[in-house]
């Protein structure tokens, strides 16, 4: 069976203040880390050992996930002192398993993209391709933003476009790939190495078979605030969400896609709008809270406005999700 490795390394600039203390990945979606997301849709497509590339705030996720056993896994982690970029970080993850020895596919995850794509599916394209890479390509409305990914009619790919004025077509990389073994011993060692800039295009370069899988699905990058706070609200798909033990006290209202982690509590008389409140948070009495992230253990008190703000136990900081 395939082995995953989740790309979970980077700094998370564009979603600043909310990585100051918190990886990109571990951000909640509906009150689970999105991380947690991918290791359940991993394990759907029948994929139980994965292994976490990380490096920015590598020390938050292991108390997380440890070993995996909670969620019937196996978890490693290969951490990188110094970012090695997506290419490097797959290297160095891959030599955990010892990729050199083994016929197992890699299925790899960027970190930071909620994807309801059938991995599985994916998975038989690539054999049927007997390809050496396997990207799964969305159609966007609007490419100009991304890089372009045209395929011929067989589903190869031609060609990896950087950013463009007129994309030559509207399918981009969807950030889910599967890597023939062999093909891990084409990137070199220790060092920093972009797969979308270097690898991909190396690779169809050479004339190596490098196929796109099109699946038109739910899919987010939640590289922003604002696309961090919509794939919340997708999630929620209605009012609000909370986790286990949460309490919310009469006369208050939680609405507008907000999600509410575990153990929290919201006192009396507030209204809560298109927010995400972590775990163990206290809010007081007669708050406002609107458009605004509210990091784990936060406490607020009574008779408290925050809108458009980050709040964590040692800071509170303006935020734009729109
Ligand atoms: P920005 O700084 O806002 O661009 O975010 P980012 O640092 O997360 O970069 P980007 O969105 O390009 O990264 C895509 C995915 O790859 C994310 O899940 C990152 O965590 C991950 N990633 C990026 N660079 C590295 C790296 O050097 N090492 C590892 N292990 N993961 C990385």
């Amino acid at each position: 069976m395939a082995i995953g490795i989740l790309l979970v390394g980077g700094f998370g600039t564009r979603l600043k203040p909310l990585t100051n203390q918190t990886p990109k990945p571990m951000l909640p979606i509906g009150g689970l880390p999105l991380t947690e997301h991918q290791l359940l849709a991993a394990k759907k497509a029948g994929i139980n050992t994965v292994i976490l590339a990380t490096s920015y705030l590598s020390e938050v996720f292991t108390p997380y996930f440890g070993d995996g056993s909670k969620w019937g896994m196996k978890l490693l982690y290969a951490v990188e002192k110094e970012p090695l970029g997506t290419g490097g970080a797959i290297r160095n993850a891959a030599a955990m398993v010892g990729f050199a020895d083994t016929s197992e596919d890699f299925v790899i995850f960027n970190g930071d993209v909620l994807s309801k794509h059938d991995i599985a599916s994916q998975l038989s394209f690539h054999k049927e391709c007997s390809a050496d890479v396997t990207l799964h390509l969305i159609k966007v409305a609007d490419a100009r933003a991304f890089g372009c990914v045209p395929t011929d009619e067989t589903g190869r790919v031609s060609d990896f476009l950087e950013k463009m004025d007129n994309p030559l077509t509207n399918d981009i990389n969807a950030g889910c790939y599967i890597f023939n073994p062999t093909v891990i011993s084409a990137i070199p060692e220790g060092k920093v190495v972009s797969i979308e800039r270097e690898t991909f295009p190396q690779l169809v370069k050479s004339g190596r078979p490098v196929f796109g899988y099109h699946e038109q699905s739910y899919w987010l990058d939640i590289g922003t605030p604002a696309a961090l706070f919509k794939g919340s609200r997708d999630y929620v798909a209605g009012d609000f969400m909370a986790g286990s033990g949460t309490k919310v006290a009469s006369g208050s209202l939680v609405t507008g896609g907000s999600s509410i982690g575990s153990g929290s509590e919201v006192g009396a008389s507030c209204t809560i709008t298109n927010s995400i409140i972590g775990d163990g948070v206290v809010i007081g009495d007669n708050c406002t809270v609107t458009g605004s992230f509210i990091l784990h253990n936060s406490v607020i008190s009574s008779n408290s406005e925050i809108i458009g703000k980050y709040i964590s136990p040692t800071e509170n900081l303006p935020i734009s999700t729109q």
